[in-house]
This record gives C-alpha cells, structure tokens and sequence, in this order.
C-alpha cells in the first residue's frame, strides 16, 4: 500500500493499520469529486494488502468528520437517466461495502449527510463527544443515496428511519449511541487513542475470522435465516482447517498466546 501524504484523501500505516483521513479541513472534509475517486482506490489498495490489517478512516482538522457531499459542485444535471444509470453501475460508497477487513469511522465534529454514510459504511462507530450527526438531504431537495435510507432502516427500523431523515435533525454522539448508530463515545482528546486500540485489538486477531464474521452479518442479514444459517455454517466450515484456528487452540492448550498467521 502507497502511503499518500498530500491531496484531499491522506493514506498512513501505523503497525497493521492503514490510516485513511479526509483531508479538506477547510471545508470540513466534505466529499467532491477527489474525494470520491481517490476514497475508494485507497480502500481497495489498503483492502488488498497483506501487511495491512485494519483499516480506520477519520477526518483531518478540528471541526469535522466530514460534511457531507460539496455542496458547491451541486449543478444542474442535463441527463438525470444516464447519470442515474451510470451512479448504479460503480458507487464511490461500493469499496467500503467490498472491503474485506474491518473498517473503523473514528468520528469528531461533524458527520453529515455523505459523511454519516460513510461512517454507516464503516463496521464499526467511535464517536468522539463533540460529534455531530444528522441527514440534511431533504432540506438540500435530495434524499441519502449513498446507501443512508437503506442502512438507517436496517440498523434502526422504519420509524427512526424517517424521523432522521424527513426531519433532517442534528442529534449528539449520545443520541447517537442510545439509537444505535455509534456503538462508542470518547472525549474528545481521547478518539485517536481508542480508534487505535481497538484496531490494534483487531489486528492481533484471525483474519479471516474476522472475514468471515463480517460477511456473515453483513451479507446473512440481507437473507432470510435458514439462508442465513447456510452461509453462516459454510463459512464456519471454511475456517475449520485454517492454521489460525489449530493455532489458537495449540496456544489455549499450552497456556501461552496464540501467534497467528493469518492463514
Ligand atoms: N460542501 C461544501 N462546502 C462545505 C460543506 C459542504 N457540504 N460544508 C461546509 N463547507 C464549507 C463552507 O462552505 C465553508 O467554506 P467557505 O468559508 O469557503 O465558505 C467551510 O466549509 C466552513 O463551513 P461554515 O462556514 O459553514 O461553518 P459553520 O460552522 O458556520 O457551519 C455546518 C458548519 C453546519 C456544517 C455548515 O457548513 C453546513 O451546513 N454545511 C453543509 C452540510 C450539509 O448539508 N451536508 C450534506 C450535503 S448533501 C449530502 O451529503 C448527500 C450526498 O452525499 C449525496
């Protein structure tokens, strides 16, 4: 993986974590048209190499995660079909659903619009307290559509679904953790720090558990549950003779900690 250390998308590893901050603090990380290219070819780069383990994405500056699309490259749109079309085929919030390894939102100040969809993206939600959450598409005339409507219903059912996002209301990061949409707060000061713990957390175990475990959640919760007990027990099935797994019960025979390969 290229470490990138200038433009609107900063790519870092620290250990066996790739570090993926949008880096436009000027106007709040929001998402033009950089962004949405380079976003995705970080991940898929960070997603595919072997070195790399975890993978955490946060914001630059002090004031935000990000703030949604760039409001300022909002134009008119002369073929609504063909650019309809064309958005179906490749998403920029597609690499974040293909990634294989867990995905952090390590989340501070504002995290609206595209930017709360990226972070419903991710698998798993720090919040700092002083973050920001809400949906302000239909204010803007528009809805989510970076996979917001469909993740907030699954997440949190049809009722909170549309109170967000009719009322396009703000709401804090312990609101956000009562609803369920961030499964942690932190002080402020502290996000770094806890983003980094537990993807260090992460790192040290199995791979391809975790995997494993990401796509059965993530694609089994799409199917009804006899399907989803089939790809559950197939996955399992597939880790049975994985090295990390004799691994892990060698290590818990002989009293000592498990080294895994990742194999
Ligand atoms: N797009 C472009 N620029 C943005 C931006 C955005 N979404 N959000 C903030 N900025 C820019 C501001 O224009 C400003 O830059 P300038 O000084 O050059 O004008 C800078 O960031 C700082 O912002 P403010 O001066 O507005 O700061 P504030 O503290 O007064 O307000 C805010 C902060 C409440 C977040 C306000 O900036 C705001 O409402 N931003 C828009 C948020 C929004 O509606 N996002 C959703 C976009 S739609 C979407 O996201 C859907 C999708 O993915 C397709």
């Amino acid at each position: 993986m290229l470490e990138v250390t200038e433009g609107a998308v900063l790519v870092t590893r620290r250990d066996a974590v790739a570090w993926i901050t949008l880096n436009r603090p000027d106007a709040l990380n929001a998402i033009n048209i950089e962004i949405q290219a380079r976003l995705p070819a970080a991940i898929r780069e960070a997603d595919a190499d072997p070195a790399i383990r975890v993978l955490v994405i946060q914001g630059a500056g002090p004031r935000s995660f990000c703030a949604g699309a760039d409001i300022k490259e909002f134009t008119a749109v002369d073929e609504p079909l063909a650019r309809r079309q064309s958005r179906m085929r490749d998403h920029w919030i597609d690499a974040l659903d293909q990634c294989q390894k867990p995905l952090i939102a390590a989340i501070h100040g504002f995290c609206l619009g595209g930017g709360l969809e990226i972070a419903l993206a991710c698998d798993i939600r720090v919040a700092a307290g002083d973050a920001q959450f809400a949906f302000p598409e239909t204010g803007l005339g528009i809805i989510p559509a970076a996979g917001g409507t469909q993740r907030v219903v699954r997440m949190l059912g049809w009722a909170q679904a549309l109170d967000l996002i009719l009322t396009g209301r703000r709401f804090g990061a312990e609101e956000a953790k009562v609803l369920g949409l961030v499964t942690r707060v932190v002080a402020p000061d502290a996000l770094q720090p806890a983003a980094e713990e537990l993807a260090l957390a992460l790192a040290g175990k199995p791979p391809l558990a975790l995997q494993f475990a990401k796509e059965a959640i993530r694609k089994g919760g799409e199917l009804d549950y006899a399907a989803g007990r089939r790809l559950e027990t197939d996955l399992l099935t597939h880790l049975l003779n994985t090295s990390d797994r004799l691994e892990a019960a060698q290590a818990f025979r002989e009293k000592r900690p498990p080294r895994f390969s990742g194999r």
